[in-house]
Order: structure tokens, then C-alpha cells, then sequence
């Protein structure tokens, strides 16, 4: 079953992208995961079973286009379509919003783009860099 996710949910949502290897990034905390579920806005669905939660997936609405910011399903659930089950709800949720002729953007793990494929979405003709951030020494002088 999906279901909006609340902040509430991000310790479980955390374990749950801890199970993955090399998924849950150092640098993040519980409140990276509030945070990312409040910026959301009710884009953020988790998949339960008996109250558990075995999937996650969070999109951001900023206008101009959205972005898909995680996705992970349980390793002992995956390919039975839960992925393209919350993909497909996400994308519900921003066609209701009226976001009809729109670019939904990933930045997707080499592993997970047959998924992506097999639901339609395509490299876009742009280059996709990242700069880290990094808090600046105070000034000596
Ligand atoms: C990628 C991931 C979310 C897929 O979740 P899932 O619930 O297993 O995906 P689905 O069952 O909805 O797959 C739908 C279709 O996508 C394709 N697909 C999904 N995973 C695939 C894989 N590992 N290899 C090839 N095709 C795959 C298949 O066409 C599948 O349909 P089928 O099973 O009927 O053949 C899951 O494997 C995962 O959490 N991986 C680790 C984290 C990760 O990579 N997240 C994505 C970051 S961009």
C-alpha cells in the first residue's frame, strides 16, 4: 500500500536506506530525511506492508521542473513492481498538479536505469555536474 510519508517516518525510511549498500551517504542525518520530506510537499510516498515501511520514494516540485531525489524498495520485495508503482503515483501527483507537459528529472545509479527505461524516461540532452559544498575557513586575518 502507499501512503503520503511524514517525518515521522524517517528513522524507518533511514534503515531502510541503510539496507542498501552504499546508499545512505555519511554526511546525512534524521533531519536530512524530515528535511527532504517537508521540502517535498506531499511528494514524498512510502510502501507498507503490516505498518512496515519496504519502499521510499521523494520528488520535489520547484516550477520549472520536478526532481526525483531517492528511490529504494527492500532488496527482499524488489521486482514486484513497487518501484514503478510509487514512480507512477509520484507522477500522478504532479499531473494533478497540473504539471502536464513537464520534465521529471533523476539522476539515476547505472544499476537502476532499466527500471527507469522500462517506464519510459530517456537521457536528456543536458550534462548532469556536481560541485561539493564545502563551509568556508574562517578569515584569519
Ligand atoms: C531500483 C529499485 C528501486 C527497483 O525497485 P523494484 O521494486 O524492484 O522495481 P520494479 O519491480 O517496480 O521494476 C519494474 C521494472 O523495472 C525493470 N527493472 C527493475 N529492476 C531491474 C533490474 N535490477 N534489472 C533489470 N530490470 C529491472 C524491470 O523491467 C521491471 O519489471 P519486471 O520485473 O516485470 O521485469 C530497487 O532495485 C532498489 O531499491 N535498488 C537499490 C537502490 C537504487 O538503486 N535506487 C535507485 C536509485 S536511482
Amino acid at each position: 500500500m502507499i501512503r503520503e510519508a511524514t517525518s515521522q517516518d524517517a528513522v524507518a525510511i533511514r534503515r531502510l536506506m541503510e539496507s542498501v549498500p552504499g546508499y545512505w551517504q555519511p554526511q546525512w542525518c534524521d533531519d536530512t530525511l524530515a528535511h527532504a520530506i517537508r521540502a517535498a510537499d506531499g511528494l514524498a510516498f512510502v510502501w507498507c506492508e503490516d505498518a512496515a515501511i519496504y519502499g521510499f520514494a521523494c520528488g520535489h516540485d520547484l516550477g520549472f521542473r520536478a526532481y526525483l531525489s531517492e528511490l529504494v524498495v527492500a532488496a527482499h520485495l524488489r521486482r514486484r513492481g513497487i518501484a514503478k508503482q510509487l514512480l507512477e503515483h509520484l507522477e500522478s501527483k504532479l499531473i494533478l498538479r497540473g504539471r502536464t507537459v513537464f520534465q521529471f528529472i533523476a539522476a539515476v545509479w547505472r544499476d537502476a536505469v532499466p527500471l527507469y527505461e522500462s517506464l519510459g524516461w530517456a537521457p536528456p540532452d543536458v550534462v548532469l555536474l556536481r560541485r561539493r559544498l564545502t563551509a568556508s575557513r574562517p578569515n584569519s586575518g
